[in-house]
């Protein structure tokens, strides 16, 4: 029997548990006792939906429940799909005490999220996230909002949920590829300040790939425990939060000259991790020790090929920023980190393959 277990983000007026534990959709946990008004909008996906909305609506009897199903897709991650959502509260009639519940990965928890921080100006919203990533990353710490088309995530808000429950059970149908690139912000979390946790994902990686539920669930725990003491101590990213950025600012370079959707973003930042650990200087065996977790984890280690000034273009480090030095996070050991612009130049046109 595998027990339920709840973390507190610890933001004041503002707090709220993450739930974690099986089987949760589908009677295991009572959603409708957070639902603090009588009606509730679920904002899925057309992928999504089929698989859990009713598993999720059994959770809200004696709720006037009304759903929606997006497209799925990044694409989809617009402010042309954000109006669907506030029409369909309008029509419905919602008010200020109707509650947002957005079941899906990041895609659906952003745009919901940002729709609940809209709608009268702020509506409450629940998280039940689908994907590993949205489990340990996104659906924690408020972060919401929708692409423009001359950039990722430009327009959004800061809008924290109530409450998030994570049934491990919907990862039984996420694909391979999906469950890796959560596995990329799992890695991440281990590396930037817990060395036991980082040890213990290298003794647990093929249980995780295996979807062993304990394991999975132990992952999941610790790595939201991480998110939620960084987002507690550093809501808006004016510091601390920045070092959740490890491996992201190579990362989005990647995701920005492959064309987004090429690589997933948990790809893009698994590579992007390596090349920050030989930024920072990290010693021969502890980069041979990322290298192999990523690598176990089934992500690639190296980028693509991309030119130098591409990649200088992608990351802001071409003449247009020039004077405003670009900060990275770096490694000071496996699972100690720090922000800094004092970096090695030289390594970094080496790793960029710039002609020295
Ligand atoms: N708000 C934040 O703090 C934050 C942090 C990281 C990433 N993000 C955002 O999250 C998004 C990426 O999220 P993602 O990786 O979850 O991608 P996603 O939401 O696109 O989901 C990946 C795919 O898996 C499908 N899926 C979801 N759950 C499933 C399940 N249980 N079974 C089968 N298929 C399932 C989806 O329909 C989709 O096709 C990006 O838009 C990114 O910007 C936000
Ligand atoms: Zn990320």
């Amino acid at each position: 029997m595998l027990q339920t277990r709840t973390i507190q983000v610890a933001l004041g007026e503002r707090a709220y548990p993450i739930v974690i534990g099986r089987g949760l959709l589908g009677g295991g946990f009572d959603l409708a006792a957070h639902v603090a008004g009588a009606d509730c909008l679920v904002v899925s996906n057309d992928t999504v939906a089929p698989l859990y909305l009713e598993r999720l609506r059994e959770g809200l009897a004696g709720k006037e429940v009304e759903s929606i199903a997006l497209p799925d897709g990044e694409a989809h991650k617009t402010l042309a799909t954000m109006q669907s959502i506030l029409d369909r509260l309008v029509a419905m009639g919602a008010n200020r005490d109707t509650t947002v519940i957005a079941l899906g990965g990041g895609v659906v928890g952003d745009i919901a999220g940002f729709a609940a921080a809209s709608y009268m100006r702020g509506v409450d919203f629940i998280q039940v996230p689908t994907t590993l990533l949205a489990q340990v990353d996104s659906s924690v710490g408020g972060k919401t909002g929708v692409n423009h088309p001359q950039g990722k995530n430009l327009i959004g808000a800061f809008h924290q949920p109530r409450l998030v429950v994570i049934d491990t059970d919907t990862l039984n149908t996420l694909p391979d590829r999906e469950l890796h690139a959560g596995l990329a912000e799992v890695i991440k979390h281990g590396a930037i300040c817990d060395p036991t946790y980082f040890a213990w994902l290298e003794a647990n990686m093929p249980a995780l790939l295996a979807r062993d539920p304990a394991v999975l669930a132990q992952a999941i725990g610790r790595s939201c425990e991480i998110k939620a003491e960084v987002v507690a101590a550093d809501e808006r990213e004016g510091g601390r939060r920045a070092t959740l950025n490890f491996g992201h600012t190579f990362g989005h370079a990647i995701e920005r000259c492959q064309g987004y959707g090429e690589w997933l973003h948990g790809e893009a930042v698994a590579a992007g991790m390596i090349m920050a650990a030989r930024l920072s200087g990290l010693d021969a065996a502890d980069i041979d020790r990322l290298t192999r977790l990523v690598a176990a984890a089934g992500l690639p280690v190296e980028p693509p090929s991309i030119p130098a000034a591409e990649w200088r273009a992608a990351m802001g480090l071409d003449k247009k920023v020039q004077g405003k030095r670009l900060r990275f996070v770096l490694l000071k050991s496996l699972g100690e980190c720090y922000v800094t612009a004092d970096y090695d130049a030289g390594r970094l046109a080496a790793l960029i393959g710039e002609a020295g």
